[in-house]
């Protein structure tokens, strides 16, 4: 059996999901950091691949952009191929001015506009948030991995650009959000829905305050260590 956006079979995925959203990032996981790497799903180019990291089973699954696209790909993980937990590998935009770029979130909780949510709860906001065993364990691993994280909460949005991106975020950055980015409230609630745990650990590539943005080496530095960490969850 398999499931409409995966060709896998059951089975030749790993409980545990690393999630980026996009493919050509699952496919450079693969290839650079997990041991007799086998790609399970070509569909739509949205690659996904199975391998071993320090002899664990572990797979990597694109999950395009957005809540719409990331959703899919999560239900299908989940209540297909029985994945346990899911951890995105993604970017973000921060909007604190003095996280820089290339630094490495831990997200706790995911505030955001997905008319989905909105739909399911009725017009009510759930407060989407990490599994606690994930989170702790992400921070742990940062610790001795030497790598600084900041902990706390982040927006999901479907909406990319903006007419004024700075203003949008004002009251957001004043209640505490750190970045901003497209998948993880739509990934946290539904582990939460379906019972499995949920990771989102972000590297920042742009700030929308300043208006900074990294560049392609220091986009490498910062995904590594986002990887290292991730990859301690297996
Ligand atoms: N907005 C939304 N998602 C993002 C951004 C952004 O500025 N940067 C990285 N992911």
């Amino acid at each position: 059996m398999s499931s409409i956006h995966i060709e896998a079979k059951v089975g030749d995925i790993a409980e545990t999901v690393l999630l980026p959203g996009d493919p050509l990032r699952a496919k450079h996981v693969a290839e650079t950091f997990l041991e007799d790497a086998v790609c399970y799903n070509t569909v739509r180019n949205m690659f996904g691949f199975t391998g071993y990291y320090k002899g664990k089973k572990v797979s990597v699954q694109g999950t395009g952009m957005g809540m719409g696209s990331a959703a899919i790909y999560i239900h299908e993980l989940i209540n297909t191929y029985n994945a346990k937990n899911l951890i995105r590998v993604g970017t973000c935009g921060a909007i604190q001015k003095e996280i820089n770029l290339g630094q490495v979130l831990l997200a706790m909780s995911a505030s955001g506009d997905s008319d989905a949510n909105n739909l399911y709860f009725e017009g009510m906001h759930y407060a989407a948030t990490a599994d606690f065993d994930l989170l702790l364990k992400a921070y742990k691993a940062a610790q001795r991995l030497n790598i600084k994280t900041y902990k706390g909460s982040v927006f999901s949005t479907n909406t990319f650009y903006d007419d004024d991106i700075q203003n949008r975020w004002k009251k957001w950055q004043k209640h505490g959000i750190l970045g901003v980015e497209m998948e993880t409230q739509m990934l946290f609630t539904l582990a939460k829905r379906f019972g499995v745990k949920a990771l989102s650990i972000l590297t920042v590539s742009d700030n929308i305050i300043t208006g900074e943005a990294t560049s392609s080496k220091e986009r490498e530095q910062s995904f590594n260590d986002m990887m290292k960490i991730a990859l301690e969850l297996a």
